[in-house]
């Protein structure tokens, strides 16, 4: 992992009237790196993903790419300095191909104007080998997305991110509506997506799946973070107990007979 990160928000406050979102969060990500943000729900994770994002301006602070400061006005200058974001919906039309999926309006055209049409054969060609690269091998490219499983669509929107050219991708929590078998996938391709140097973002609150591919961990609480950890630095049970505020969930946790 080199030194300067992708990108880093400084101080970070957002207020929505009288509610503080958040308090001052600082949050880097390093060429390489998986960031995981944890945080109960309220704590104000899409919050700070969307100031990431350029949805939300902050109130204060300061969000810097590769070293200079930036100012996002809307979605698209985010985008267009290589964030992008994978939210859950995942943007995508289930009966319509995985390419055209895929592609979303960006098809590759050949011929000449006014004699312009889509190249659907270098389409599906490119959408093959990009699913590949991530590990899954379609039986064929028109197939339609939504006879895909949770975690391969989960797959085909971060290599269409990736593919057109993200460097810090979000992730707003990719894993919470997949089982065990589906979850490993997302994760196998989380690691893939890291090892290409591209930055991530991982937002969940299950403990277990950020300790499976994390390299520093953010939890927030309250629109607050203790600050971030690198791997090996805490237990899961630790990140477990910043994370629902542990006092608290302790108490909790023993009234329910330990369970929790
Ligand atoms: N647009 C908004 N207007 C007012 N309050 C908001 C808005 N967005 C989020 N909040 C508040 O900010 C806090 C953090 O919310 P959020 O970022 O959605 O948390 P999380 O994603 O961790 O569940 C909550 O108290 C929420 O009600
Ligand atoms: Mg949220």
């Amino acid at each position: 992992m080199a030194d300067t990160p992708l990108i880093e928000l400084i101080d970070i406050k957002k207020q929505f009237g009288p509610v503080i979102a958040l308090n001052g969060v600082s949050v880097s990500v390093l060429p390489g790196e998986c960031h995981c943000l944890l945080g109960d729900n309220g704590a104000g994770k899409s919050t700070f993903i969307k100031t990431m994002a350029g949805v939300h301006k902050p109130t204060t602070g300061e969000i810097r790419m590769n070293g200079q400061k930036v100012d996002f006005a809307n979605p698209r200058d985010a985008m267009n300095a290589g964030v992008a974001t994978v939210y859950q919906d995942l943007a995508m039309i289930p009966l319509m191909s995985v390419t055209r999926n895929f592609w979303m309006g960006r098809e590759p055209r050949k011929g000449v104007w006014p004699f312009q049409f889509l190249d659907m054969d270098r389409a599906n060609q490119v959408t093959l080998e990009e699913m590949r690269r991530m590990g899954i091998s379609l039986r064929e490219p028109d197939q339609a997305v939504g006879t895909l499983s949770g975690g391969e669509r989960q797959t085909v929107a971060i290599a269409r991110a990736v593919y057109f050219g993200a460097k810090v991708l979000i992730l707003d929590e990719p894993t919470s509506a997949l089982g065990v078998r589906q979850t490993a996938n997302v994760l196998a391709t989380i690691d893939r997506v890291r090892k290409t140097g591209n930055g991530i973002v991982f937002i969940t609150h299950n403990v277990r799946h950020a300790m499976a591919v994390g390299d520093r961990f953010t939890v927030l609480n309250r629109g607050k973070t203790l600050g971030t950890a690198k791997r090996g630095e805490l237990k899961p049970e630790e990140l477990q107990d910043m994370m629902v505020g542990g006092a608290e969930m302790a108490e909790l946790s023993s009234s329910l007979g330990g369970t929790v």
